[in-house]
């Protein structure tokens, strides 16, 4: 990790006008902005740590935690809520043993909801990363999830 944050941000020795471009690469190679990374950017770019820090919690672009391999998203539109999508992000949340917002610990999911997948017809839905599952019950769900995990 060491030799890969110094291998990017060696370019932006003392360039403090360039912290957010630096964010946006930093967490473009990694993914996220781990703890080491802030460091060291406010090491390369002599920011204080605290400004550092400021400036990335300000935009909602930037994430301090990593994201699973697999993204999925629980349908919380008016279609989806009245179908039961209270249920099916329960059942999504014990099944993968997170909460909306959280990432697995093997990195495989991250779990958020969404204003709507557009398939309210179909409701309540969920997406997993491009594929839509749709008519939902938590039975099935749980069916999915588990069904995943052996693959
Ligand atoms: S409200 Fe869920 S798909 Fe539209």
């Amino acid at each position: 990790m060491k030799e890969r944050l110094h291998e990017i941000l060696s370019p932006y020795e003392g360039k403090r006008d360039q912290l957010i471009p630096i964010l946006q690469k930093v967490q473009g190679e990694l993914g996220y902005l781990p703890d080491d990374a802030m460091l060291e950017i406010a090491r390369t770019t002599g920011l204080s740590e605290s400004r550092v820090y400021a400036v990335a919690s300000f935009y909602a672009q930037f994430r301090f935690t990593p994201r699973g391999k697999h993204s999925f998203l629980v349908c919380r539109g008016t279609a989806c809520h009245v179908r039961g999508a209270e249920k099916i992000l329960e059942e999504a949340e014990r099944s993968l043993g997170i909460v909306e917002g959280e990432t697995t610990k093997d990195l495989q999911y991250t779990l958020e909801t969404v204003a709507c997948i557009g398939c309210c017809a179909l409701a309540p839905c969920v997406m997993i990363d491009e594929e839509v599952e749709a008519k939902l019950t938590p039975k099935m769900v749980a069916e999915i999830i588990d069904g995943r995990k052996t693959e």
